[in-house]
């Protein structure tokens, strides 16, 4: 008895990881706390490290503050002017917020909260969300601050995936943080600490949870409560950034306004892939479509053009390398 306890313990604590969590949608967003709750309930040593306020759209742009304090009252009041540009919740050393972009807030946690607080800590895998809105498609891809966080771990060699909620609403977690089950951030939670079990039981004794320049984008369908959907516990489907409902934007002139409208429109460049596994649904079609699943795209952080890509423009570009 006593042996296989012992043996029980040792297993249970053998996917123990050190998580980085961090997001776009600021340090007091309901998903993000949700997700911290229930990566530290599953055993993982979690530190959540994110902007002090919303910094949605700000792609992997690096913005870090040059004033002491804070200038502006930020989300939800949550902290006020005067402020210092960065700190950690009073009761929670483990849970800080920096007054810039997440791709920045990436390089504060691991190059000034980790070493400076927690000394030699190894991250094992950097978790970027659940953003509140998808981020399907190239489009997004670049613009996502959740995905800034993402590419930008990926270039330090720290592992990292991104996870997008089809819940919008920009919601303070002292308003919205409850133990529902129907709750969607309780259920997106849930979804990302299953998530990365399975990456953490592959992971052996390798060094690395995913191979090197590698990063994965989940995209997590309407839950619970939201819209009464049914889907409490979402399937999991591989997909493709590209395919036949990848969009863009698209701009129109009101003559009568004198306003312009933008739209969203697809794009034939966007549907035809020319790298990855071409025979993988679009996460588009799949996320609006399918109903109660994820989609779980693989990126690379190699934007270099395939070979062939290369070599057609090489000779487009005739003796010019030899002049
Ligand atoms: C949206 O966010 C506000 C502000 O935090 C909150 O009061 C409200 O309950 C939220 N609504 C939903 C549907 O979660
Ligand atoms: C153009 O603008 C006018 C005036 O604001 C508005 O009434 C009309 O609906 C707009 N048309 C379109 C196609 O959006």
């Amino acid at each position: 008895m006593q042996l296989s306890l012992a043996t029980l313990v040792l297993a249970a604590t053998a996917a123990a990881k050190n998580i980085l969590l961090t997001n776009d949608d600021g340090f007091a967003a309901t998903n993000i706390r949700a997700t911290y709750r229930a990566l530290t309930k599953a055993g993982h040593d979690v530190f959540l490290v994110a902007p002090v306020m919303q910094r949605s759209g700000w792609g992997g742009r690096f913005i870090i503050p040059d004033l002491p304090t804070l200038v502006l009252q930020v989300d939800f009041g949550y902290r006020k002017i005067g402020d210092p540009l960065w700190g950690s919740e009073p009761d929670d050393n483990h849970i800080w917020y920096f007054n810039a972009t997440p791709a920045a807030c990436v390089a504060f946690g691991l190059d000034h909260v980790i070493p400076n607080y927690f000394g030699n800590v190894l991250i094992d895998l950097v978790v970027a969300g659940p953003n509140e809105g998808t981020n399907l498609g190239q489009a997004l891809y670049t613009l996502l601050g959740t995905m800034g966080a993402t590419y930008n771990s990926l270039y330090r060699g720290v592992p990292a995936v991104a996870f997008s909620g089809s819940n919008s609403n920009n919601s303070f977690y002292k308003d919205s943080l409850n133990d529902d089950p129907e709750n969607p951030s309780n259920i997106y939670a849930d979804a990302v600490v299953d998530f990365v079990a399975h990456l953490f039981e592959s992971q052996g004794e390798n060094p690395l949870v995913l191979p090197l320049s590698t990063g994965i984008s989940v995209n997590l369908p309407p839950v619970g409560s939201q819209l009464k959907t049914g889907c409490n516990k979402p399937g999991w489907e591989l997909t493709r950034l590209t395919g036949s409902d990848a969009y863009s934007w698209v701009l129109h002139f009101n003559q009568t306004s004198g306003v312009f409208v933008l739209d969203t429109i697809h794009y034939n460049a966007l549907g035809n892939g020319i790298t990855g596994d071409l025979t993988l649904p679009g996460e588009n079609t799949i996320l609006t479509l399918t109903g109660c699943k994820s989609t779980v795209l693989v990126f690379s952080i190699d934007y270099d053009a395939t070979t062939e890509q290369t070599n057609a423009v090489k000779g487009l570009l005739g003796n010019l390398f030899s002049e």
